[in-house]
């Protein structure tokens, strides 16, 4: 009996260079869940119309990745906490009543730092560099997890601040500019666009100590200037953002699935990649 495979995907524009199709295909081999995932390239006057029509052809779910993240947010119906909070979704789901849009960045983030890399950070001392979409689709779950303290820090000290204050009842968070930095951090997490330039956010050398752990949201096959720079200045360790793309992956199979796939093989295999590519 031929059933028809249910339906997913991932829309971006511009999306070739997307890694999802490798590791949901990965995700759906190891657990045995028959899906089709696909690429699908979406202008982004065409993202409602598109997004509905996929939803109302029987698609069960689709990621979404720049740039329309928070175009994303309109299109659902219904929204998690966490993608009310982070203001933005990069996971869609049919739902019997409608497109559900969730936020699976900040969770996959944390399970990296927390389960892969066995990074604390209930009480610890949290800094957050950048002050856009980035940071505060993390913001929450990192304050779900109760460091002492959440510093953002950005160019233009007056986003972070605003940003703070929107996640004050969630924990002990401040917004400052990279001037008010002195003291050394337990970990630093880079959420700036400025990796994806090449360039470095211009922080002092004073947040790293010889027990901070530096994490760049982005990844790439070389070292970030940011994982560059934070090496020179001695920090423990600094990584990239390879684990996250996984775990927040795992965390979208999940919510469409019910079931959690291991994330280890799939991050081993696109380390491997990355590496011969
Ligand atoms: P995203 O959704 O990727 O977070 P965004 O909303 O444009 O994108 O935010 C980009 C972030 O990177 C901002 O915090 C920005 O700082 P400003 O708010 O001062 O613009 C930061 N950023 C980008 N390039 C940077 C650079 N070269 N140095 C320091 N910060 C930079």
């Amino acid at each position: 009996m031929g059933t028809a495979l249910d339906q997913y995907g991932v829309a971006g524009h511009p999306v070739g260079h997307s890694l999802s199709p490798f590791i949901h295909g990965m995700f759906a081999r190891e657990t045995g869940q028959r899906i089709s995932y696909r690429l699908y390239d979406v202008p982004p006057a065409e993202f409602h119309q598109r997004v509905r029509a996929f939803f109302a052809q029987g698609g069960r779910g689709l990621n979404v990745t720049l740039p329309h993240k928070i175009a994303a947010v309109e299109v659902a119906h219904e929204l998690t906490p966490r993608a009310a909070y982070a203001a933005a979704v990069n996971t869609l789901a049919a739902r019997p009543d409608g497109i559900l849009g969730d936020n699976t960045d900040g969770a996959g983030l944390v399970r990296d730092l927390c389960d892969n890399l066995g990074v604390a950070i209930t009480r610890r001392r949290v800094l957050v560099i950048g002050a856009g979409g980035a940071s505060r689709g993390i913001l929450g779950p990192l304050l779900g997890l109760a460091p002492e303290v959440l510093v953002i820090a950005n160019r233009t000290p007056q986003r972070a601040q605003a940003l703070a204050a929107q996640f004050t009842e969630l924990g002990v968070v401040r917004g400052v500019g990279f001037a008010e930095l002195d003291q050394p951090f337990d970990l630093i997490v880079n959420a700036t666009s400025a990796s994806l330039a090449g360039e470095l956010p211009p922080f002092p050398p004073t947040v790293i100590g010889p027990q901070t752990v530096c994490y760049d949201l982005a990844y790439g096959r070389s070292a970030t200037a940011f994982i560059e720079w934070a090496n020179l200045q001695g920090c423990m360790r600094a990584l990239q953002g390879w684990g996250m793309l996984v775990e927040q992956a795992a965390e979208s199979f999940r919510l469409w699935r019910g079931i959690r796939p291991d994330t280890a093989q799939v991050l081993a295999a696109l380390k491997e990649r990355s590496e011969s590519a």
